[in-house]
């Protein structure tokens, strides 16, 4: 079978690695040969590879990069709407799924020659109606906010790309977030940076502006080999219970993945393939518990000005089942401390930039469609979560879109003179104080380091949504001892 595999732009090399070593785990090796494409060198929002069907299953529980993991369908030349009906209507849905499940349809497009993406999502949408009618003399109805099916489609010029979605709900919705902090990063963003970073759970991990502390609640699942989709798969029992702060649905295991609802993962061999998938999962997981019993053992920690979002974090916290309560406080970020006086490190944060500033821009050539309107639910789901095939000039619509807002954030900031001050404060406060750290910023303010008065040593774009930030890389020098000197 075909998959793509979905990923915020500019995580494609760092989702690559994750895919090799996801097929390199015993339990994925049984299921039979992975084929993973070359990894892209440009920006296509994901990554494609050929693997067995089950594939999906170990993708759809492993991966923590990915926002989706689709299942190809079919891949045709077409001229107009006619077409697409043709193909869909050829497609034998009704081994997939029944009439009497829900579905949604969405369609992307690169360049389209259709007039209408809405006309388009309507002929595949009738397509497969159709042929489910006919073959079983039942219609299926449609349901955009939780349908049991997503059916998505991609147009080019000249070619039309039919995929099954095996994801469902968005990946990086895993189940313990319900409470937004300050512009809070998607959870498969935050894993993908701290695999940027290097990061390894031997070494200290600190966040002194953690908000919700996603970060730290990705980096203690990685340290404690709790699969993305530990959630979300059942494998806790208990499902996470939301607080009175929840601000959207968490996704549960009632929602679980999109492959659940389709019929050739219900068969007998798949299912047992599923529960061997999560016994070695959970296997693992009790091994690296005896290796963290507790969170002051993990070595990663954070704090935050804001008393509001320090709870926030505990609460995340305690809904990813992670040991006990994090090790946090409500502190200025100019006066963080190594934690445990750890003489090195990785500082990893994203400050405030004003990002829901940039959000409205406007996305150029690329078009989305889908079934009716998107519900206020769906309006927070950034487009790579709904179909990223055409990152190309989704990511010069970003780029125009966020430099735009970046110039306005950009003179606030310069009339804002309290922040710069704070900018150039904190980075002397990380040559003071955190020498021998390697510190990594996210953010959308490409002046950030000339701000922090410190030379980056790498910098890397990455997409927040439609937003273009950058991962810069600061190296802390270890400080002269002055006694040395003298000594
Ligand atoms: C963009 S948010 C970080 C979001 C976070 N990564 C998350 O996952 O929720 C920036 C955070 O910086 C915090 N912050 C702002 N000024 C601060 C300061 N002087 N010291 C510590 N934290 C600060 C805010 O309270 C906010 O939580």
């Amino acid at each position: 079978m075909r998959f793509f595999v979905v990923c915020p732009g500019g995580l494609e090399v760092s989702l690559a690695q994750e895919l090799a070593s996801i097929a390199q785990r015993p339990d994925c090796k049984a299921l039979g040969a992975w084929v993973i494409d070359p990894t892209p060198t440009s920006p296509t929002g994901g990554v494609g590879l050929a693997a067995p069907l089950s594939a999906a299953m170990a993708l759809n529980l492993h991966s923590r990069i990915a926002s989706r993991v689709l299942l190809q369908m079919a891949d045709a030349q077409y001229r107009q709407e006619e077409d697409l009906y043709k193909l869909a209507s050829g497609l034998a849905w009704e081994e997939w799924f029944s009439s009497k499940q829900t579905l949604r349809v969405d369609v992307t497009a690169h360049r389209s020659p259709l007039k209408s993406l809405n006309f388009a999502t309507l002929k595949i949408k009738d397509a497969i109606v159709d042929r489910l009618r006919d073959v079983t003399g039942d219609r299926p109805s449609i349901d955009t906010a939780f349908p049991d099916v997503r059916v998505q489609a991609h147009l080019t010029a000249t070619h039309v790309t039919i995929y099954l979605d095996t994801s469902g709900e968005a990946l990086f919705k895993r189940g313990w977030r319900d409470e937004k902090g300050d512009a809070p990063l998607k959870e498969n963003l935050a894993a993908g940076i701290l695999a940027i970073t290097g990061w390894k759970p031997s070494q200290t991990l600190f966040d002194p502006m953690c908000g919700s502390g996603t970060f730290l609640v990705e980096a203690a699942q990685i340290a404690l080999a709790i699969p993305p989709g530990a959630i979300r798969s059942g494998m806790y029992g208990d499902d996470a219970k939301p607080s009175r702060l929840a601000y959207r649905p968490l996704v549960t295991s009632a929602h679980g993945f999109g492959f659940q609802r389709l019929k050739p993962f219900n068969e007998a061999s798949e299912q047992k393939r599923w529960v061997a998938l999560k016994e070695a999962a959970q296997a693992e997981m009790i091994e690296k518990r005896k290796q963290f019993p507790d969170s002051g053992s993990l070595g990663i920690s954070g704090s935050d000005i804001n008393e509001r979002l320090v709870a926030m974090f505990k609460g995340n916290w305690q809904r990813a089942q992670l040991p006990g309560l994090p090790v946090t406080r409500q502190v200025d970020a100019l006066a963080s401390k190594p934690p445990a006086d750890a003489k090195d490190g990785v500082m990893l944060l994203n400050p405030p930039y004003g990002e829901r500033l940039v959000i409205k821009g406007g996305r150029g050539q690329d078009r989305t469609a889908g079934d009716a309107e998107r519900d206020s639910y769906e309006d927070v789901e950034e487009p790579e979560d709904r179909f990223a095939y055409n990152l190309e000039t989704g990511r010069q619509s970003a780029k125009r879109s966020s430099r735009e807002s970046l110039k306005k954030l950009q003179s606030e900031e310069e009339q804002d003179p309290k922040f710069v001050e704070f900018l150039r404060q904190f980075g002397q406060h990380l040559k003071d104080t955190f020498g021998g750290w390697n510190v990594f910023v996210l953010t959308a303010d490409m002046a950030l380091p000339g701000q922090l008065r410190i030379k980056e040593s790498k910098r890397t774009p990455l997409f927040n949504g439609p937003l273009e930030c950058r991962l810069f890389k600061f190296e802390m020098h270890q400080k002269r001892d002055a006694t040395a000197d003298l000594k």
